[in-house]
């Protein structure tokens, strides 16, 4: 262990939060509808799955994207050969384009301020290590995303202070919330770097609005810091308000080639859009030469394979097909995302309203024992272990009110998701059934004055489960 470096025991990866340890019980346990029905299922993870058939079909129709071809003749060598860190040409210019068209071509994007990172999760630290160090924080609106905690934290050594905000305005960002964060990173003697937030939000599955937007440009050109706009999301918006994105407020407000324009930044990565995990394609877009330069430099940690950037290039310069799939992905989104919330709803739990995203933020506060974070973890133990539903506490997102829950809605088939509302359907009236049960109790121990003990056991909604089946 002493010859270990000290980041390799240092806990600010956030490994051990209840976001990942959900994970690990769903690894233990995955559902499968034939192989393992009683299995948990998994809605704890932010992946698109609504489109793979388009994506398929692109593939079959196009076999020399896939088998390294050119006009049938073969580029493995040109491919397996290519070391040019900026990447390949083709490749940006295609994701520069795909970016303004989910954007409603309202803003454009030049692949000179581009730089191609191993997904969000290296655009993000990269663009860390060029703003900010120890001693540097960086102010996140709550709930936020938990992989910031690795991403922005664990090995650049800056710090998160978040921006609280709260249900009482849907979690917006407010002036006070800001300034708030501020004076706190001073008290704390941190500089204060910059603002990152997501838009749309993980995990609210919600846009920023033109007043949020608009606050955080004053915020951060009245204390002259950097503003990280993580859009990863964006192509995801499937009902109004429509996304804006920051750069259509920069240029909106005529703020190019200003001061504060270089200190914008934007990230945004091909993991959910195009439901492409795996395929690691991330980007940073920023406004300052010197960060491009930088990153650039970095970015050979974390490099996106020449045969991913081919095969994407050809895919994303296809206009008929990135119309067709941005267009369909966003009816898939809403039609599933309103069957997550009619099916909350007939188990009596109601959720932020929202317009974008994998997920909806969930509220469960009603169904704690008391209103605190205690509470939402022993509420959450029973959601994963007896209802073997795998979802993420809002204490995961460092929410400040307990009894939220992030819930994924797109890593799932249809099924799945009918079979896991039911599950949470029966759990709550297992639930109301007990509050009656000890309603009643409690009546009769008015009456009789005997001596009883209540006991709301995890096992009396298990038992109750079982009879079911
Ligand atoms: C807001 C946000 N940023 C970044 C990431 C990381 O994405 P990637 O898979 O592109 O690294 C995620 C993934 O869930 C995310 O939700």
């Amino acid at each position: 262990m002493g010859l270990l470096s000290r980041k390799v025991t240092c806990n600010s990866h956030g490994q051990d939060s209840s976001y990942f340890l959900g994970w690990q019980e769903y690894e233990k346990n995955p559902y499968d509808e034939v192989k393992n029905p009683k299995g948990i299922i998994q809605m704890g993870l932010a992946e698109n799955q609504l489109c793979f058939d388009l994506l398929e079909s692109w593939l079959a129709k196009n076999p020399d994207a896939v088998s390294f071809k050119r006009e049938e003749q073969s580029i493995f060598k040109e491919l397996a050969l290519f070391q040019d860190y900026h990447g390949l040409p083709a490749f940006k210019k295609a994701l520069v384009d795909f970016m303004a068209e989910i954007r409603g071509n309202k803003v454009s994007f030049d692949t000179d301020h581009l730089v191609l990172t191993a997904g969000a999760t290296s655009a993000n630290e990269t663009l860390m290590f060029c703003l900010a160090e120890k001693g540097d924080a960086i102010l996140l609106p709550t709930p936020y995303y938990p992989g910031f905690d690795r991403d922005l934290k664990w090995r650049t050594g800056a710090e998160i202070v978040p921006i609280q905000c709260s249900s009482s305005n849907g979690f917006q960002i407010t002036e006070s919330a800001l300034e708030a964060a501020y004076q706190e990173a001073q008290r704390k003697n941190l500089r204060v770097k910059g603002v990152l937030v997501t838009n749309p939000s993980n995990p609210l599955g919600t846009t920023m609005s033109r007043n949020e937007l608009d606050l955080l440009v004053n915020f951060v050109t009245d204390k002259e810091i950097h503003l990280i706009s993580d859009e990863i999301y964006s192509g995801t918006v499937f009902s109004s308000p429509a996304f804006v994105s920051i750069m259509e407020v920069l240029k909106d407000r005529k703020l190019e080639n200003t001061q504060v324009w270089e200190r914008v930044h934007v990230v945004y990565s091909l993991s959910k859009d195009l439901g492409l995990p795996g395929f690691r394609v991330g980007a940073i877009y920023s406004n300052d030469p010197i960060v491009v330069a930088a990153a650039t430099k970095m970015s050979s940690f974390g490099l996106v394979s020449s045969q991913t950037q081919y095969l994407l290039s050809a895919m994303l310069s296809d206009k008929k097909f990135t119309k067709e799939y941005i267009s369909k992905n966003h009816k898939r989104l809403q039609k599933r995302q309103n069957k997550l919330v009619s099916g909350l709803e007939k188990a009596g739990i109601s959720c932020l309203e929202s317009n974008a995203g994998l997920f909806c933020w969930v509220d469960m506060r009603h169904l704690l024992s008391s209103n605190t974070f205690e509470a939402e973890m022993e509420l959450w133990k029973r959601i994963v272990y007896d209802v073997k539903l795998n979802i993420s506490p809002g204490s995961s997102c460092h929410c400040t009110e307990p009894g939220w829950f992030r819930v994924c809605f797109a890593n799932m088939s249809e099924d799945t998701l009918k079979l896991a509302m039911q599950r949470l359907k029966s759990f709550v009236s297992s639930i109301s059934i007990d509050n009656q049960t000890h309603q009643d109790l409690k009546n009769m121990r008015k009456k009789n004055r005997t001596k009883w003990v209540f006991r709301l056991s995890f096992q009396s909604f298990h038992d109750r489960e079982q009879g079911e089946r």
